[in-house]
């Protein structure tokens, strides 16, 4: 029989126990101590997620954000290699285990599986999380420390997800290049903010220069037409929100947007978007206008108009992020 595929809501009830027994206060204190320590000065000598309280913290209040991230920019990059399937995955920095729900979720079944990360907390508690998925049964959690000595097994992909921002640059370098001598396939993900995705850009850089070839989101592998400085390239994804999260955020909104930066990459030949919508469509009466970016490097703005017929029922259904025009 094969193992149902997870979701956002196998992971949700995986997250649901970890806070149990916590009064609902000091967990949301545990989660605004982690929030102030991830404001602080990064990189850090020492992990941030130190011991369990601070690693649940993390996991229940962070992982279906990035988790959610992860997928949709797994999903664009699956998109663009419809045939490939990963028989392999190494997750570096990889923490409670996030990427390794979204691959699973992406591309269902078994697979070695290797989570590096130098905290022993966050990787205990992913074997934890990970009990709830069959897929992730024999998931090696390992310690490690990205730095210039880190080595990484050869694998067919390497995510990143929502590391580079904690490291050094010399310490970003040698991680891109170490996935980029290591994978067939790296995909990078990001906060969406100007200073995310420029650490983007820099991977994007460094990958094409060691062979690679961009998947997603970019149509194509040139130089990203954005004038550093003037906007930032990011998208966003849906993730329904806890009791936890109304209670650290307040509101009682029944969901949040993450937004991130993202690049997937290959060694092996790739069939980019033709453009991808790069802002939130918007509608008018009897128009559609989209900001894309296109296969000849430039944001380019289109109206999509009635008179387009099924193109137009297209544009209606468009959304952030989607390849365009979609594919049949
Ligand atoms: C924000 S968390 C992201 C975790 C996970 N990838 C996700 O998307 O949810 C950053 C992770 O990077 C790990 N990390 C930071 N610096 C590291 C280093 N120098 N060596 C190994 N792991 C590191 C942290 O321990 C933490 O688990």
């Amino acid at each position: 029989m094969n193992d149902p595929v997870p979701s956002a809501e196998t992971l949700r009830a995986a997250l649901d126990g970890l806070l149990d027994g916590l009064p609902p206060r000091q967990a949301a204190a545990a989660v605004e101590r982690l929030i102030a320590n991830y404001r602080g000065v990064t990189p850090t000598d020492a992990p941030i997620l130190r011991d369990r309280a601070d690693v649940a913290a993390y996991a229940a209040y962070r992982m279906p954000a990035t988790f959610e991230a992860v997928h949709s920019a797994l999903e664009a990059f699956a998109e663009a290699v419809p045939e490939w399937v990963p028989g392999s995955h190494v997750d570096v920095g990889g923490g409670t285990g996030a990427a390794t729900w979204a691959v699973s979720a992406t591309w269902p079944g078994r697979r070695p599986v290797t989570v590096l990360d130098w905290a022993a907390p966050a990787l205990d508690l992913g074997r934890e999380i990970a009990a709830g998925n069959p897929a992730l049964d024999g998931v090696r959690w390992q310690r490690s420390r990205i730095g210039s000595a880190l080595s990484i097994e050869s694998t067919d992909l390497v995510t990143v997800s929502y590391v580079l921002n904690e490291l050094s640059e010399g310490d970003r370098g040698s991680l891109v290049d170490a996935a980029a001598s290591a994978a067939q396939a790296v995909v990078i993900v990001e906060p969406g903010t100007p200073d995310g995705y420029a650490r983007v850009i820099e991977a994007r850089d460094r990958l094409i220069a060691g062979g690679f070839r961009i998947a997603a989101p970019c149509p194509h592998s040139a130089g990203c037409p954005i004038v550093p400085g003037s906007d930032w390239c990011h998208f966003s994804a849906r993730v329904s929100r806890s009791s936890l999260h109304r209670q650290v955020k307040g509101g009682s909104l029944a969901y949040e947007d993450e937004k991130f930066s993202y690049v997937a990459a290959a060694r092996f030949p790739v069939a980019p978007a033709p453009a991808r919508v790069v802002r939130k469509p918007q509608i008018r009466k009897g128009q559609v206008l989209l900001d894309l970016c296109e296969t000849e490097p430039a944001l380019a703005r289109t109206t999509v108009t009635k008179r387009h017929g099924d193109l137009y029922k297209a544009a209606r259904d468009a959304d952030w992020g989607d390849a365009w025009p979609p594919a049949e």
